[in-house]
């Protein structure tokens, strides 16, 4: 048979044998030594004429060659101490015309070291890939408009109609909401609409910046501002921001002594950095957010009254899901398509139970909970369709707030719509899914305290959720 080979010159065999693999040994099917480079035998301390024709195992310590020649099964990336560190090895067994004549041994990595050093290098493009993901999925999420907003009850398109048409307007916007509401779908929106939305939007968001580094991540700051302060100073969010947008979110969370450094910046229209004397301009319109009652913090004296008169130019209220029914089946229609695209799924659907349920349920965490459950759907979806055994507890239970909703579930038993019956190991594994995101929806996403609640450590609860792919 011609395979190719002949036409390489046998002075050239060798040659190549050597560069296809650094290190290579040869036997018989006894194990004795027909073939092994120099380079194997250098790490070895030994030369190839002394190696040869004799058995592998006076060789090469903790052979396991003459093994491999006798069973014919193969051992791949098997730990080989030798020396007293360990290399990890290749054999294989040599069938030639259907029958084991010897066995082929190659060394991977010369020890561990450079084994890891190898894994470290594809763990560092593993965690490169994995920060530019999360970057172009973040990059993609900013760029909601108008046409995202889903809703067409009356008081939906009340709010959505007044912010499209003040985003041409430099005034000041305040959105009012309920979390989850889409503030922050309005903001992007509002931007993206403007003549402004070439230019940067930048977000921050008030409540989760600590006290002390809030007016610094505002204003920036001058070199030498403070120890610890980098080399130079550093630009603030509203530098940042210059001719676009700034989106002050959870602004009711803001502390009263920053809220008048921040009115001073919106008045004169400049900003100084911390620790610096000279004036930036800057020119910034102002969206701000909260899901608190400005008024009543304002009347409480929490909350400067002529900061919020300089925000309240124009004032947005975003109408909480349960004041807008009719638009659960639109907008849970178009976060499935969301979904589906996250998880490469297509045509899914929701049964007329469920439906119902989504109807009657209270949202308190808005717009944001009802995706938050699909999600879920979806994880433990096995077919197309979401059935309430898909949904969460406090949502099968049918819990609302006027109640009505236990009859509701009285009427239609949930044991009646019986789940399939599935391998015991996958049923425990839905159970531990459904435990994990309904301590998870519980904390608020905390990974920390839902492992807490579940009584289980935190390596195991991540490792877990690795396992069940929750993010
Ligand atoms: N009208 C809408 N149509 C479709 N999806 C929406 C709509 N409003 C909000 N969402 C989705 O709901 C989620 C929550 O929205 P967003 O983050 O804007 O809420 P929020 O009011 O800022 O909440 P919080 O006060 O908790 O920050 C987002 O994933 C968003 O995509
Ligand atoms: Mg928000």
């Amino acid at each position: 048979m011609n395979n190719g080979m002949e036409a390489i010159p046998s002075n050239w065999h060798e040659q190549i044998i050597n560069l296809l693999a650094e290190r290579i040994v040869v036997t018989d099917r006894e194990g004795i030594i027909l073939y092994i480079n120099q380079a194997y035998c250098e790490f070895l301390g030994t030369t190839v004429e002394e190696a040869i024709n004799r058995p592998v195992q006076d060789v090469i310590e903790n052979s396991r060659m003459h093994i491999v020649a006798k069973t014919g099964k193969k051992e791949l990336a098997s730990l080989h101490p030798i020396n007293g560190s360990e290399m990890i090895a290749n054999r294989y067994p040599l069938i030639v015309d259907g029958e084991i004549v010897g066995a082929l041994g190659t060394v991977m990595f010369r020890s561990p070291e450079e084994w890891r050093m190898y894994q470290t290098k594809i763990q560092h493009l593993v965690e490169e890939l994995k920060y530019y993901k999360t970057k172009v999925e973040k990059e993609l999420k900013s760029k909601y408009y108008f046409q995202d907003l889903i809703g067409s009850s009356q008081s939906f398109l009340i709010a959505k109609k007044l912010a499209e048409r003040i985003s041409a307007s430099n005034s000041s916007v305040l959105l009012i909401g309920e979390s989850g509401t889409g503030k922050e779908l309005f903001a992007h929106a509002i931007h993206n609409n403007s003549i402004r939305s070439s230019l940067p939007f930048v977000a921050i968001n008030c409540a989760s910046i600590p006290e002390h580094l809030l007016e610094s991540e505002l204003f920036g700051y001058e070199d030498g501002a403070f120890t610890g302060a980098k080399k130079g100073g550093k630009k603030g969010q509203f530098e940042i921001a210059h001719n676009g947008t700034l989106f002050l979110d959870e602004i009711g969370d803001m502390p009263v002594t920053m809220q008048s450094k921040l009115l001073r910046v919106l008045q004169e229209k400049e900003v100084q950095r911390v620790g610096g004397q000279r004036s930036i301009p800057v020119d910034v319109r102002i969206i701000a957010a909260t899901h608190r009652d400005l008024e009543k913090m304002v009347e409480e004296g929490n909350f400067r009254r002529d900061l919020y008169y300089r925000l309240n130019v124009i004032k947005i209220e975003i109408p909480p899901l349960n004041k807008r029914k009719e638009d659960i089946r639109l907008i849970s229609k178009s976060l499935l398509k969301k979904l589906e695209r996250k998880f490469f799924r297509t045509g899914i659907e929701i049964s007329s139970e469920v439906e119902q349920r989504l109807m009657e349920h209270s949202w308190p965490g808005n717009i944001r909970e009802l995706e938050n459950v699909l999600e879920r759907a979806i994880n433990v979806l096995d077919g197309q369709t979401i059935e309430i055994f898909h949904l969460p507890l406090y949502l099968r239970e049918g819990q609302t707030s006027n109640g009505a909703i236990r009859e509701a579930a009285e009427e239609k038993p949930v044991e009646k719509i019986s789940p399939p019956i599935l391998p015991l190991k996958e049923a425990v594994a839905q159970v531990e899914k459904e435990a994990i995101l309904n301590a998870l929806a519980k904390t608020n996403g905390n990974k920390q305290e839902a492992a807490r609640l579940l009584e289980i450590g935190k390596t195991r609860f991540y490792e877990k959720c690795k396992l069940y792919h929750i993010k």
